[in-house]
Parts: C-alpha cells; structure tokens; sequence
C-alpha cells in the first residue's frame, strides 16, 4: 500500500479549500493501493525558516520531537503528494513556502500533485510556482491538475465539486499519481540498496 499524503495549504478561517482536500481524499479512497491521509497546516503551524545550516542539511538539526522533526517524519512516509492550494496575490500562501522549505531529503523522489482554486484564473498561477519550487526540492510535479474556478463552481452539501467534468479531472489526476507513486517507490528502494 503506498501512502499520499494530501496537503491542505490554507489555514485561514472559513477556508473553501478544507472541502475540497477531503474530496480529493475521499476520491482517492477509490484507488486501489493507495491510502490518502490530510495534511493540514493549521496542525503544522512550523516557523520561518530561521536556521543557521542550509536548507539540505536542515532535516538532521532539527531537535528529536520538535515540531520541524515530526512534519519531516510525516513527509518521509509518504510516498507522493497532492496539495491543495488557494491562490493568494498570483501565487501559493506563506505557510505553504514555509512547510516546503523546511525539509528536503524527505520531499526527493516522490511524485506532486497540484489542486488550485481562486478567481478567474482557477489558481493556475499558484500552480506554476508550486512546479517550479517542488522541482528544486526533487520532487515530481505531475502535468495534469485540477484547476478549480470559484466563481459559479457547482458544490454539493458538502462543498465538494459537483460537476462531471471536474470530478474526471480529479480522477485523472489521482491516476496518473498512483503511476508515478509506484514508479518512484521503486525507484527509491533501488537507491537505497
Ligand atoms: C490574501 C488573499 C489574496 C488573494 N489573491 C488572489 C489572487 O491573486 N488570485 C485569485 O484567483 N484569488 C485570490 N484570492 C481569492 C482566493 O483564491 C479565494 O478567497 C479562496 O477561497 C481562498 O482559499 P481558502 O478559502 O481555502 O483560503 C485571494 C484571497 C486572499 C485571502
């Protein structure tokens, strides 16, 4: 079984994307071999990167139960990633940045996704940042992604996306996750050898 570990970003009250994670979570207990588990910041309120070493050798300074220890410990056993991202003033928010730059061996090697929403442009801006700052980190960024616009987006009850044409993006997506999941996992036990 490998383990994906969807990352909430938004920790702000009332935040549209709670909804959306657990959808996505839902939506992946539907594939087969994988297990989903939240992530959600609000439970990771970590600090700005404030360390006097490189963000590289960060993971093995860190004290035994802090705060820092324990999200690397989460990230290291997960086996890829789908995070789940408003977009604020044209990119991702800070505690997202923060989450990231905390860590890097445990993020080398594993496969992201990317779920964004926002206005008009549905958070594909914030979608491209995160391509680009999770290739520095070694990890994956997948070509697909849903993109999801707010503004007329039919929910249900529960504020999961209702319309077909998303819930088969978001299928499409996890498939292509639990491809590069396996692909990768594999990968990284060779490397260990
Ligand atoms: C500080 C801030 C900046 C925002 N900037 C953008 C933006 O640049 N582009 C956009 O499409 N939406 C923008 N929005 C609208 C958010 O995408 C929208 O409010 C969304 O629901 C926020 O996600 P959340 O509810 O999960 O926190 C912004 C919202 C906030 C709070």
């Amino acid at each position: 079984m490998a383990t994906v570990g969807v990352i909430l970003a938004s920790v702000r009250e009332g935040r549209r994307g709670e909804a959306f994670a657990h959808w996505l979570l839902e939506l992946a207990g539907s594939h087969a071999g994988l297990e989903a588990e939240l992530l959600d910041l609000r439970d990771w309120p970590l600090p700005s990167y404030s360390y006097a070493v490189r963000g590289v050798e960060a993971e093995k300074h860190y004290p035994a139960d802090s705060l820092q220890a324990r999200w690397a410990a989460s990230i290291r056993r997960c086996d890829g990633f789908a995070i789940v991202s408003p977009e604020y003033n044209r990119g991702y928010p800070g505690q997202l940045k923060t989450a990231l730059d905390s860590l890097y061996q445990a993020w080398n090697y594993k496969p992201v996704a990317f779920l964004t929403y926002g206005g008009i442009a549905a958070g594909s801006r914030a979608a491209e940042q995160l391509a680009q700052v999770t290739r520095e980190l070694k990890l994956v960024p997948l070509r697909d992604e849903v993109n999801l616009s707010l503004g007329g987006l039919a929910v249900d009850e529960r504020g999961f996306p209702s319309g077909e044409l998303y819930r088969k993006k978001a299928q499409t997506l996890l498939g292509e996750l639990a491809f590069w999941v396996d692909l990768l996992k594999s990968g990284r036990e060779g490397l260990q050898r």
